[in-house]
């Protein structure tokens, strides 16, 4: 594993459309923050878990992100709905804006975020 880079889990956690995994994610002023990785049509994506609506999770039940039809990533609390690919909210009370992304990468069966520099 590259000193830039931490372990969010193993590739074979992330089933497509399945459920994320959550972790914490420090931004570089040292804040914690929520966060989680899923995979969608094959490409794992991670963002902070935080709606652009209200600043709260978008999970009710722990990794529980994508709507019914594993299309859409959803908020638990109001509903808005994004775009697993690129966080873009499509429909909701926050629509327009954006879940904030991480950037992560796969390699060796890894799931890793890439730190900030
Ligand atoms: S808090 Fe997410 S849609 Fe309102």
């Amino acid at each position: 594993m590259a000193d830039d880079a931490s372990l969010i889990c193993n590739s074979s956690d992330l089933e497509d459309g399945g459920r994320g995994v959550r972790f914490q994610w420090t931004s570089q002023s040292g804040v914690l923050w929520p966060a989680f990785a899923l995979r969608y049509q094959g490409v794992v994506v991670a963002y902070i878990n935080r709606c652009a609506h209200v600043s709260v999770e978008l999970d009710w039940i722990d990794g529980e992100f994508f709507d019914r039809d594993k299309r859409y990533l959803v908020c638990s609390t109001h509903g808005a709905l994004y775009r697993p690919e690129d966080g873009f909210c499509i429909e909701g009370p926050c629509q327009g804006k954006r879940l904030e992304s991480i950037t992560v990468t796969e390699a060796a069966g890894q799931v890793l975020m890439v730190k900030e520099i």
